[in-house]
């Protein structure tokens, strides 16, 4: 096995995407696997799904399907299937995809080396779909690290327990990360060269670290912790929950200015009614007192969303209440989802008498509308100085430079001069709004 290769595809939001950037490393620092783009070169194939969807699950199955034939072609090739979809779904996936020889949750993919061990000794399917708490944070490596930007995980889990969703089912109750073993990671992150940071977690607003004498740090404190890193001059964090957006964060967009002018916050629907039967715990006028508040502390502030449609018993009229939030918020980028019901979650239970047809007619008015605010946001930054993170070269063209803005829009310039301007924050006048990018040129050039 050492010095093999690994493969792995992964389905699902950021979370998904750090745990999968965990398993490479750990995999490179214990049994010395590289990465593949190709399958059929893999030693290791590992599958990384989320299963807040039902869409996803599927996703999973057509590709333990394909990966079938290359085990059939190479008996010793080992397949493991990881996230949230193994803790929900451990049984059907023994039953559906017998080829299968590791199943591990999300709180236990740092054991991925042992089960690989095992294997190597027996082949018997293994699953591990516990939560053994905060163990996965101290057993991992460091994460390796990919400049000028990083994302960190601060904490796990959700103890929301919305009605429609599988995520305390799968991920676990919220634990947080000690503030100590956070700002050590920024810190190495910074040392290496990352300029900006994305604090990761499902409510992460829920944070609550640990401080010596007892008491305990909000999110807002990790914030200003965070801002006075050397190096660290653009900070993020994804996703939170209205519930817990305290006075204190909102107060961080005022006084932090490495806190960017953007926030994701899910509200889910327009409605009180449906609101109340997803278990949000919030009314509409709370969330708009939130948006009004930050938009007090922080005049140009980019927000984003997420909607459900179709939810049990959704009417006309709730529906109408979710067009008109959106409306009175116009937010920038957002998602929206029909809502999927998801096995062993209370709204499961719940009759659902809407048609798929009118739940998907919704769903393409509230995109249309979406797409026209976010269209039009866009169109309104041209003209105006962005500052973009530089993170290299564009996809579109080879001899054009690509950045971000702090309301995370890719921006496509020509560089002044022929310095790798990469990692480095750049001043950009914004010339053109294309469907899913900016074009600029650099202020200076410009002005
Ligand atoms: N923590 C976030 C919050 O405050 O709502 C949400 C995390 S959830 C994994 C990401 C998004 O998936 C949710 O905001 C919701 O819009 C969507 N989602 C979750 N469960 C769903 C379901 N059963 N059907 C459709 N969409 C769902
Ligand atoms: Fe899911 Fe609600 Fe938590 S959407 S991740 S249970 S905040």
């Amino acid at each position: 096995m050492s010095g093999g290769k690994l493969y792995i595809q992964t389905y699902g939001c950021q979370m998904n995407d750090y745990d999968s950037d965990r398993m490479a490393d750990l995999l490179a620092s214990s049994h010395g696997l590289s990465l593949t783009d190709d399958p059929a070169e893999a030693d290791v194939l590992l599958v990384n799904t989320c299963s807040v969807r039902e869409k996803a699950q599927e996703k999973l199955f057509h590709q333990l399907g394909r990966w079938s034939r290359l085990k059939q072609n190479n008996p010793d090739l080992i397949i493991g299937v990881g996230g949230c979809v193994a803790s929900q779904e451990g049984d059907a996936i023994a039953r559906r995809a017998p080829h299968v020889d590791m199943i591990f949750g999300p709180q236990t993919l740092h054991r991925i080396p042992e089960m690989l061990d095992q294997q190597s000794v027996r082949r018997i399917r293994l699953t591990d779909v516990t939560f053994p708490e905060i163990e996965k944070f101290d057993r991992l490596p460091p994460p390796s690290v990919k400049p000028p930007t990083a994302q960190v995980s601060i904490m796990e889990g959700c103890s929301k327990y919305c009605s429609f969703c599988v995520v305390p089912y799968t991920r676990g109750t919220e634990i947080s990360r000690p503030l100590e073993s956070v700002v050590a990671e920024l810190r190495h992150l910074a040392a290496k060269g990352v300029r900006e940071v994305n604090l990761l977690g499902q409510n992460v607003n829920a944070w609550r670290g640990l401080v010596e004498d007892g008491e305990e740090a909000d999110l807002a404190e990790l914030i200003t912790c965070t801002s006075v890193i050397e190096g660290i001059d653009r900070i993020r964090f994804t996703t939170s929950h209205p519930m817990e957006f305290s006075r204190s964060l909102i107060e961080a967009f005022a006084d932090v200015p490495e806190l960017v002018s953007h926030v994701h916050l899910p509200v889910q629907s327009g409605s009180d009614r449906i609101l109340a039967r997803m278990k949000r715990g919030y009314d509409v006028a709370h969330y708009m007192r939130i948006v009004e508040d930050l938009r007090a502390a922080r005049p140009d502030i980019a927000l984003s969303s997420d909607f459900i449609v179709g939810f049990p018993e959704e009417t006309e009229a709730d529906f109408e209440a979710t067009m008109e939030l959106v409306e009175a918020v116009n937010f920038d980028t957002s998602f929206s989802f029909i809502y999927s019901p998801r096995p062993g979650t209370p709204a499961a239970l719940l009759k659902d008498e809407t048609p798929p047809e009118v739940k998907k007619q919704r769903l393409y008015r509230l995109q249309d509308q979406l797409e026209r605010q976010s269209r039009a946001h866009a169109a309104a930054m041209v003209g105006s100085r962005q500052r973009v993170l530089v993170t290299g070269e564009s996809r579109a063209r080879s001899n054009q430079l690509s950045g971000r803005t702090e309301n995370n829009r890719v921006v496509n310039f020509t560089p002044a001069g022929s310095d790798d301007l990469t990692g480095q924050f750049v001043d950009l006048r914004i010339e053109k709004a294309l469907p899913h990018s900016l074009q600029g040129v650099v202020w200076e050039a410009a002005c």
